[in-house]
């Protein structure tokens, strides 16, 4: 635990190494055990049954990777700082870690009623509509879900800023409207840079770890962070479940926070200037981005420090002119994922968001651009030359 008056980059650099002086280490250690020697049989056996249960190891060890492991611990403590929350459990990726979510908030509770605001990632409209894990989901609007609220319902999701269209949700607004029902928020593309759902109210704060977490494009995960009470349900439904963060991501993860604030707020400054830069582009119908749209309630600022680096533009030409553009560009790299130090491109319609309901699909015309650190004047050029290509 670093000291509570110290800054975010200071919290990024320095949470969740407490132990490695004592360890007489300086770099992060990574333990690969999947087994641990036992100091007895009785011992053991009632740390396995406390981790199991969700809980932390007692004195018979940390017994089996399954149940916990001191890399991915520490990452998780460093997360859970940054996020301002009590802890944070780690998943093998974000999908891993949502099914988690919905799992300890619907397992055993009688409830199985779920809302979830649109637009959501593709893959987590995909899980809830699906009712794969036998939820059932009402989608709605942030404004509708008072209405919504159910006696049995178990959680609220949301992501602010959504995929694709970068809208933002007023989170203590819907935390209200729920009545008491947590409240999951996606921080995915806001990161605890931008914004902490936490302090706005949210139950949950969940990230893809894959992608401004590890910021690389090297490694998949997922994270929630969130109060004591729910980690113990998270733990138990990962131990029991096994979506397991394998040690090596979780250092990863833990060496890109480090630099999380410095490379989201360079992104970010790049992608202010290209959307502006956009927005005044003649091959551009509308470019999507906080603070040029979708902001009517003025939460940039108040909500969320900046405007981050993800872009959305729909583009005159519809989708021969999206498959044009990502065919055309250089150093925009045409893939899915995001939020790493290169700059990537793609079309939600055709990939992330294809398994989505086709009355809320991103149009065939939007393609989404991930601003990575790459300098700015190359990044224009390479968009203008992409845009204005003919076929
Ligand atoms: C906002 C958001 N949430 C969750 C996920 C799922 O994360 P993962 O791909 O790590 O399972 C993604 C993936 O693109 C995403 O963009």
């Amino acid at each position: 635990m670093t000291s509570p008056w110290l800054q975010l980059d200071t919290v990024a650099v320095h949470a969740g190494r407490d132990d490695l002086a004592e360890l007489g280490v300086h770099a992060l250690p990574i333990d690969l055990s999947s087994t641990n020697p036992l100091p007895g049989i009785e011992s053991g056996g009632l740390s396995y049954e406390a981790m199991a249960s969700g809980g932390v190891p007692t004195e018979g060890g940390s017994v089996y990777a399954r149940l916990w492991n001191p890399t991915v611990a520490r990452f998780e403590s460093a997360l859970a700082e940054l996020e301002h929350a009590e802890a944070a459990v780690a998943f093998a990726s974000g999908m891993a870690a949502m099914t988690a979510a919905i799992l300890a908030t619907t397992g055993g509770t009688g409830r199985r009623h779920l809302l979830a605001v649109r637009p959501l990632y593709g893959g987590t409209d995909h899980l809830l509509s699906t009712g794969l894990l036998g939820t059932e989901t009402t989608f709605c609007a942030a404004s509708e879900v008072a209405a919504a609220v159910r006696p049995d319902t178990a959680m609220v999701v949301l992501e602010t800023p959504a995929n694709p269209t970068l809208e933002l949700v007023d989170v203590r607004a819907v935390v209200e409207a729920a009545q008491g029902v947590p409240v999951l928020v996606d921080n995915t593309f806001a990161t605890p840079v931008l914004q902490n759902p936490i302090d706005l109210g949210a139950s949950m704060a969940l990230h893809s770890a894959t992608k401004y977490l590890g910021g690389h494009g090297d490694v998949v995960g997922g994270v929630v962070a969130c109060g004591d009470e729910l980690a113990a349900a998270l733990r138990r439904v990962r131990a029991v479940t096994g979506g397991l963060l394998h040690p090596l991501g979780a250092y990863l993860l833990h060496r890109g926070l480090t630099t999380l604030p410095i490379r989201v707020r360079a992104q970010q400054a790049s992608a202010q200037r290209l959307a502006s830069w956009l927005q005044a582009h003649p091959s551009v119908a509308r470019v999507y981005y906080p603070g040029i749209s979708g902001d009517p309630q003025g939460l940039v600022g108040r909500q969320m420090k900046g405007t981050g680096a993800m872009i959305s533009i729909d583009l005159r030409g519809g989708f021969e002119q999206a498959a044009r553009v990502t065919s055309a560009v250089r150093l925009f790299t045409h893939a899915v994922s995001l939020g790493g130090v290169d700059s990537l491109i793609q079309h939600p319609a055709a990939l992330t968001h294809r398994p989505v309901a086709a009355e809320a699909r991103p149009a065939e015309s939007l393609v989404r651009l991930s601003i990575g650190l790459e300098a700015l004047e190359d990044l224009t050029a390479d968009l203008d030359r992409a845009l204005t290509a003919r076929g």
